[in-house]
C-alpha cells in the first residue's frame, strides 16, 4: 500500500486510506518504542532538518525523538538564533541547508502556506509541522490515535473541539480528519471565534453552550486562546472566557455520563481546564504527548518513498527502491534481534 502524497502539508490532502496507513504505522512503531532497544534503521542515511520558525515544545521534541529512534541524522534550526534574524528569506535559508544534502524537511511556520510555498521550490520531502492558522496534520493524526487507542474507534465517534477555532491549525486538521473518518464533530465556543460558515464549509455542528456540547460528546479536546494569532479584542477577558467555556471539575461531575478529556498543549491553566480536569483520569493529554513520538514516526512514511531506500535487505545489497511497506519489515526485522545479543556482523559490516 502506497500512500497517495509525497509531502505531509495539510490533513485535506490524505485520503482515508492515507490516514489508515500512517495510523497502522504509528502503532506498529509505538510497539517499537516500548522496546528495551527503541531504534530501528528506517531512515539510516537519510538527513533531516527540523527547521521551526515558531516556538515549540512536544511537536519539536517528538519529532526529534522520532527521528533519532528510526536512525536519521537530524539538523535543528531555530530562526531566532539563526540566518533569518539577519533578514535571509525563507527559500535562501532552506536553499543553503539542501545544499548540504539534506533529504527532508519537517517545518514549523507562523504564516499559513509557508510549507506550500516551500513544496513548489525544493526538491525534498517536506512535512509540515504547523502553518500558521492553517493545519497541524501531525497533531490531527495523534489525535486521532489517541481517541481511537481510548475508546476503540473513529467511526460514529462524536467529539468536540472546544475553544478558539477561528485560530487553531489543530482544529483545523481535527476537523478534516474525524470527517474523512466517520465521526460526528461539533465545533463549540464564543461566536467570535468560531468562523462563519464552518458549519457549510465543514460539515461540523456549531454550538456555543458548553454545557450542552459536553453532555452530547464521547471526547471533548479543548483549545487554548491563540491570543499570539489575533490582532483585535476578540472577548472581554479571560476570566469571562473561562467563566463561560472554561471546564472544571463541578462541569464534568454535572454530566451524566464520563467523557474523555483531550488537549494538544501548551494548556493554559485556569482558563480553558482546570488542574483536577487536566490532571485527572479523564485526561488523556499525556497519552496524545507519548503518542506524538510513534504518530511522526509513522508520518515520515509518505516523504520516505520518494527519498533514497534502505541499502540492505535481508542482508542483501538493494539494487531498486524500497515500497513503504519496507517501512513496516525494517520494524519486524529488528523486533527478533534480542538486545543482549552479538550484533550481526554481515548487517555491521555491509553499509
Ligand atoms: C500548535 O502548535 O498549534 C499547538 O500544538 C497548539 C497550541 O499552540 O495551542
Amino acid at each position: 500500500m502506497q500512500l497517495s502524497t509525497r509531502n505531509l502539508l495539510g490533513i485535506k490532502d490524505l485520503t482515508k486510506e492515507d490516514i489508515s496507513l500512517i495510523l497502522s504505522t504509528a502503532e506498529q512503531f509505538k510497539e517499537v518504542l516500548q522496546r528495551p532497544v527503541k531504534k530501528v534503521p528506517s531512515l539510516r542515511d537519510v538527513t533531516i532538518v527540523n527547521l521551526f520558525y515558531e516556538n515549540s515544545t512536544r511537536t519539536r521534541f517528538s519529532f526529534e525523538l522520532a527521528e533519532k529512534r528510526l536512525s536519521a541524522d537530524t539538523i535543528n534550526f531555530a530562526a531566532s538564533t539563526s540566518s533569518a534574524a539577519k533578514g535571509e528569506t525563507l527559500l535562501d535559508t532552506v536553499n543553503n541547508i539542501l545544499s548540504m544534502k539534506v533529504d527532508m524537511v519537517v517545518m514549523r511556520h507562523s504564516a499559513s502556506g509557508a510549507p506550500h510555498f516551500l513544496a513548489q521550490h525544493i526538491p525534498a520531502a517536506i512535512i509540515n509541522a504547523g502553518d500558521g492558522i492553517n493545519e497541524h496534520p501531525t497533531q490531527g493524526l495523534l489525535d486521532a490515535f489517541s481517541i481511537k487507542e481510548s475508546t476503540g474507534t473513529l467511526e460514529g465517534r462524536k467529539v468536540a473541539i472546544i475553544g478558539d477555532i477561528m485560530h487553531s491549525r489543530v482544529a483545523q486538521s481535527n476537523i478534516y480528519l474525524l470527517k474523512k473518518m466517520g465521526a460526528e464533530v461539533t465545533v463549540c465556543g464564543p461566536p467570535t471565534l468560531i468562523p462563519k460558515y464552518i458549519s457549510e464549509a465543514l460539515g461540523v455542528n456549531v454550538s456555543y453552550n458548553l454545557k450542552e456540547t459536553l453532555e452530547w460528546c464521547d471526547v471533548a479536546n479543548v483549545l487554548r486562546i491563540q491570543l499570539e494569532r489575533q490582532n483585535q479584542v476578540l472577548f472581554s477577558s479571560l476570566r469571562e472566557y473561562s467563566l463561560a467555556y472554561g471546564i472544571n471539575r463541578t462541569l464534568l461531575d454535572s454530566l451524566h455520563k464520563e467523557i474523555v478529556i483531550m488537549h494538544p498543549g501548551p494548556i493554559n491553566r485556569g482558563v480553558e481546564l482546570d488542574s483536577d480536569v487536566a490532571d485527572s483520569k479523564q485526561s488523556i493529554i499525556l497519552q496524545q504527548v507519548e503518542n506524538g513520538v510513534a504518530v511522526r514516526g509513522g508520518s515520515f512514511l509518505p516523504s520516505r518513498r520518494k527519498s533514497r531506500p534502505p541499502p540492505f535487505k535481508n542482508g542483501k545489497a538493494r539494487t531498486s527502491g524500497a515500497p513503504p511497506s519496507q517501512f513496516l519489515l525494517l520494524i519486524e526485522k529488528k523486533a527478533t534481534i534480542h538486545p543482549k545479543k552479538k550484533p550481526n556482523p554481515t548487517r555491521e559490516t555491509t553499509k
